[in-house]
């Protein structure tokens, strides 16, 4: 075995009714003031006045910032500064665009700055304000990983920035908050966290304790998904679905991810599609290509989902998005055939291809992205 590391700066409160624990994690820490980050979909949803009602009942001073957009820009996290100066604690309310823009926001307001400063790999200064993160969705893993992935809407790209400083103190995972998600965003968002652990499994950084954490994920993802997406009150599937993204969120902060979210974040960064359905169709396309490299994991992940060998377990990716009733091609998203070369251009410049475990040439990766329409 490899020597490896593995820090989780983030403590997880987990479980049906876990956001009752607010009021707990804001006394503990004596925190008296707090910026609601979120979005207006999460506000219609009725989301955001539960957690104002608990605020309240806790006489603590808030605010809303409800200007998060999909694939957050650097100037809707800049929108929120002002509302978030002074305030003692961010409270991420959403999916992943509004933890990764209340991540973004607290490096600013802590450190001001530029958003792009920050970009690559720990490049924040220092220790950021408090943060705890409600997600809304289950799939970005979103509230336990050190990353924010930013827009940056002039140069078509989507930007990470990775630092330890990043992750939020506290994560209340509460499934019950998931349970009004449409089909179609419970499948992007729980394939994104089926990508997460796949990846995380699979990549030149792959480790020990990250394995135990994704190869759970695949197989309660593999089980519960279809049961989440058929029927969103299913509890007991979506408890298995959050917590099958919580602990792919986990094991793809220790082994990064490859290049189905290479292809993902440039179709993002090109076209604002959401990022599980672009995970969704680079995926098994992916592990096509990746399979020479890692034999032996393939056909390990072909068993977590049922299957006999690793070529099988590929397929039953492939009919799982089918079955839950996504996408199968770029050409049903409206991309234009004709940008093939500038969505493989984006992709081999994304650095989740540093991880990767087989080398993408520029020609490989105009292939895989053609095939993808
Ligand atoms: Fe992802």
């Amino acid at each position: 075995m490899e020597p490896f590391s593995f820090q989780l700066p983030t403590k997880v409160v987990f479980g049906v009714g876990a956001l009752g624990n607010l009021g707990t994690e804001l006394d503990e820490r004596g925190w008296r003031s707090a910026l609601i980050v979120t979005d207006k979909g999460v506000r219609e949803a009725g989301l955001l006045a539960r957690v104002e009602e608990l605020l309240r009942a806790l006489n603590v001073d808030y605010a809303v910032y409800d200007g998060v957009v999909p694939n957050p820009t650097v100037r809707s996290i800049e929108a929120g500064l002002p509302l978030a100066r002074g305030r003692e604690v961010l409270i991420a309310l959403g999916g992943g665009s509004a933890i990764d823009t209340a991540k973004a926001l607290n490096a600013l307001r802590t450190h001001g700055g530029h958003v792009l400063d920050w970009e690559g790999h720990e490049a924040v200064p220092g220790p950021c304000g408090p943060l705890i993160a409600v997600p809304t969705t289950a799939g970005t893993g979103s509230e336990v990983t050190p990353i924010a992935m930013v827009s940056a809407p002039e140069r078509h790209q989507k930007v990470p920035l990775v630092s330890r400083h990043l992750a939020p103190d506290v994560a209340l995972v509460d499934p019950t908050l998931t349970v009004s998600l449409p089909p179609a965003v419970t499948a992007a968002t729980g394939m994104d966290a089926l990508t997460h652990a796949i990846e995380a499994a699979t990549t030149l950084t792959e480790q020990p304790l990250a394995d135990l954490l994704a190869f759970q994920a695949i197989e309660r993802l593999h089980e519960f998904l279809p049961r989440a997406v058929r029927d969103g009150r299913d509890l007991e599937a979506r408890t298995q679905v959050a917590f099958a993204s919580l602990l792919a969120g986990m094991a793809f902060s220790h082994a990064w991810v490859g290049l189905a979210h290479a292809i993902a974040h440039a179709l993002g960064g090109l076209y604002d599609l959401p990022h599980g359905l672009c995970c969704a169709l680079a995926l098994p396309v992916a592990m096509e290509y990746n399979l020479e490299a890692k034999p032996d994991k393939y056909q390990r992940i072909a068993r977590l989902l049922g299957q006999p060998d690793a070529e099988a377990g590929i397929a039953r990716v492939r009919a799982l998005t089918r079955e839950i009733g996504l996408p199968q091609s770029l050409r049903e998203l409206n991309v234009p055939e004709h940008d093939v070369e500038r969505i493989a251009e984006l992709a081999l410049l994304d650095g989740s291809i540093l991880f990767n475990p087989r080398e993408v040439t520029p020609e490989a990766m105009t292939a895989l992205v053609r095939k993808l329409f």
